[in-house]
């Protein structure tokens, strides 16, 4: 049998031609969108889950296509490129599931745009760009460094890389000093006809001044520019966020972003790995939540939402973890893991029974469509779950941090649950922030009894108790706006504002982008067209622990789709994490995409390309 589909976005709608070269009968057509479809024409919708739907079709008839026209349920998500339209889509009939043939347009583009400008004269082809450069004019040539302590990591990343070795008998010296007033990842290094020297402030420094060493060499052609790089992260917390739970990226991927992240000096890696769709860690406190929902698709807990088509997932064993937080170690990564509660946790509820109020008749509704996924705070099925849960995977994690989640919690949540209700009075709340709030204080205090801190996205903060606590560590997402308000009610604050740290929005309006839009869209400029410490809030400057990009995996359904949203711009995150303020706007930053772009391609990272 020979099934053809194609869709294609006309205005608001979605219009799909589905054929068959043979009759059949009463087929039911399965796929999902970004968001919530419904039915226009061609068909009678009659399962929806979040962006997932199937629609009950006529009988296909061979030589006629058979159209189906959809909008989304929600008028302001209109299909905005071709990651808007049908992904993982099949037939049901009866009881069999005929895969419909896979689209050929997934992913990004690869055209090439404008030629990037050339690198102004006073920039070293380095990103990010050092604190200070002074040059002395001469160039050396420079391919391999004698064995130096403390580089193995930077050594083992070229090999990885598909680099020329870094470090090898008879290579150059590097003379080694300490100074540490430089600062824990600080390094002062001299290039100069007579040799190579660096100061460090102790052995984050060194291994960043390896990586100086390493990036010059390849941007610069074997010639090293001779003078003196000194050089200190603006911040702490220089971080990329991926989104593991809608679509499962393979460990290697994993690693492979990693290797990047280090070659741009940043140094914390936030491991979503669970969401609505799958919690995907393998712990041992609740074998039935990642062994129930780690695929998705026909006959599992949770269908094909967000192209999980017939069947998609995977899961996380405890030796993937140790692989990754082993490896992040050799780069100066540390490694975040985020549960994701209360909301976002249509996976969770559905694996694992009693985390629901039974009398719960609220119909409350999340940004993504989902009916039920939200646990309640008022059963005690919840807390048997998730005190040890959290503390188990905290424990995973050498960095002392678990981030608990916290955001888009639906309007109303709870509004319909006796057991909350008497939980409201018991504890002085009357608001769903408050019980949120409420809640993850008393998570917060569980961790912290163990010397877990928390994390948590901005909304933790909210709760007439004072939400999450102080402690905290708070992700300002939507904008700044919440990061500046949490960062004055006394918690240390990321920024990661989607308008600039979103790698999963379209880079472009072009319809024949690939990406989400909800914030706006990204180019490279909009990456360092911000400040983590907006003017007006310098007084908050102490609580500003860093920046962070978020990939979320929406739309994904192959790992190396990811790539190309996640660079160039990754450049971006990385100047805003480490360079002092305004030291590379938007027209630098792209002539530095030029000169990165022969790296990109050695490493054999995928870029955007078409701007
Ligand atoms: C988020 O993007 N919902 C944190």
């Amino acid at each position: 049998m020979t099934l053809t589909f194609a869709s294609r976005i006309d205005g608001i709608q979605i219009r799909c031609l589905i054929g068959s070269d043979r009759p059949i009968a009463a087929p039911t057509l399965c796929f999902s969108l970004m968001a919530a479809p419904k039915v226009v024409s061609g068909g009678t919708m009659v399962r929806r889950v979040a962006g997932y739907a199937e629609i009950a079709l006529p009988d296909l008839v061979p030589g006629t296509e058979h159209e189906v026209v959809l909008e989304h349920a929600h008028k302001e998500f209109g299909p905005r490129n071709r990651a808007w339209l049908p992904l993982g889509a099949y037939l049901r009939v009866g009881k069999e599931c005929l895969p419909l043939p896979p689209r050929t347009d997934l992913g990004l583009r690869e055209v090439d745009g404008p030629p990037a400008p050339a690198l102004p004269a006073d920039r070293v082809p380095l990103v990010p760009q050092p604190t200070e450069w002074r040059p002395s004019g001469a160039t050396v040539a420079f391919a391999t460094l004698a064995h130096v302590p403390g580089l193995d990591g930077v050594a083992d990343l070229a090999v990885r890389l598909g680099l020329a070795p870094l470090m090898q008998a008879g290579g150059a010296a590097l003379v080694v000093g300490e100074d540490p007033a430089l600062g824990a990842e600080g390094y002062r290094l001299t290039i100069a006809p007579a040799g190579l020297s660096v100061t460090v402030g102790g052995p984050a420094g060194l291994h960043y001044a390896g990586i100086t060493l390493l990036t010059l060499r390849e941007t610069c052609g074997g010639k090293l520019p001779c003078g003196t790089i000194t050089d200190t992260p603006r911040f702490g917390y220089r971080g990329q966020h991926l989104d593991c739970a809608r679509h499962f990226f393979g460990v290697d991927f994993i690693l492979r972003l990693l290797d990047l992240m280090a070659l741009l000096k940043l140094n914390r890696f936030h491991w979503h790995f669970a969401d609505d769709e799958a919690f995907r860690l393998e712990v041992e406190t609740q074998p039935l939540l990642w062994q129930r929902t780690v695929f998705r698709g026909e006959g599992e807990l949770v269908p094909g939402v967000f192209g999980g088509g017939i069947r998609a997932g995977g899961s996380y064993s405890k030796a993937d973890v140790a692989r990754v937080v082993a490896r992040a170690k050799t780069l100066q990564i540390e490694v975040l893991p985020e549960i994701e509660v209360p909301a976002h946790s249509h996976a969770m509820v559905k694996a694992v029974p009693g985390l629901r109020d039974p009398g719960d008749n609220g119909e409350e509704v999340s940004v993504q469509g989902y009916l039920d996924n939200i646990v309640n705070p008022a059963v005690p099925g919840t807390w048997d779950l998730l005190v040890p849960l959290a503390k188990e995977v905290a424990g995973l994690f050498p960095l002392g941090i678990l981030h608990l989640g916290a955001d888009e919690a639906p309007h109303g949540a709870w509004d319909g649950s006796p057991a909350v209700a008497a939980l409201k009075a018991r504890e002085g709340l009357s608001t769903s922030d408050d019980v949120q709030g409420w809640m993850l204080a008393k998570l917060a205090a569980e961790l912290g009894s163990e010397g877990v801190r928390v994390a948590a996205w901005e909304e933790a903060a909210k709760g007439c108790q004072g939400g999450i606590g102080n402690a905290a560590l708070l992700f300002s997402w939507t904008g700044q706006g919440p990061g500046i308000e949490a960062a004055r009610r006394g918690h240390d604050v990321v920024m990661c504002p989607a308008q600039h740290a979103y790698f999963d929005l379209a880079h472009s309006p072009d319809p024949d982008d690939w990406g989400a839009a909800w914030a706006g869209f990204v180019p490279l400029e909009k990456t360092v067209a911000w400040d983590p410490v907006p003017k007006g809030a310098e007084n908050i400057t102490p609580r500003i622990a860093g920046v962070e990009a978020c990939f979320w995996g929406e739309f994904t359904v192959e790992d190396s789709q990811a790539e190309g949203m996640i660079a160039p711009r990754i450049l971006g995150i990385a100047t805003k994490g480490w360079e002092p303020a305004g030291r590379t706007d938007g027209s630098a930053l792209r002539a530095l995409a030029g000169a990165y772009a022969p790296l990109f391609d050695s490493i054999g990272w995928k870029r955007y390309r078409s701007a």
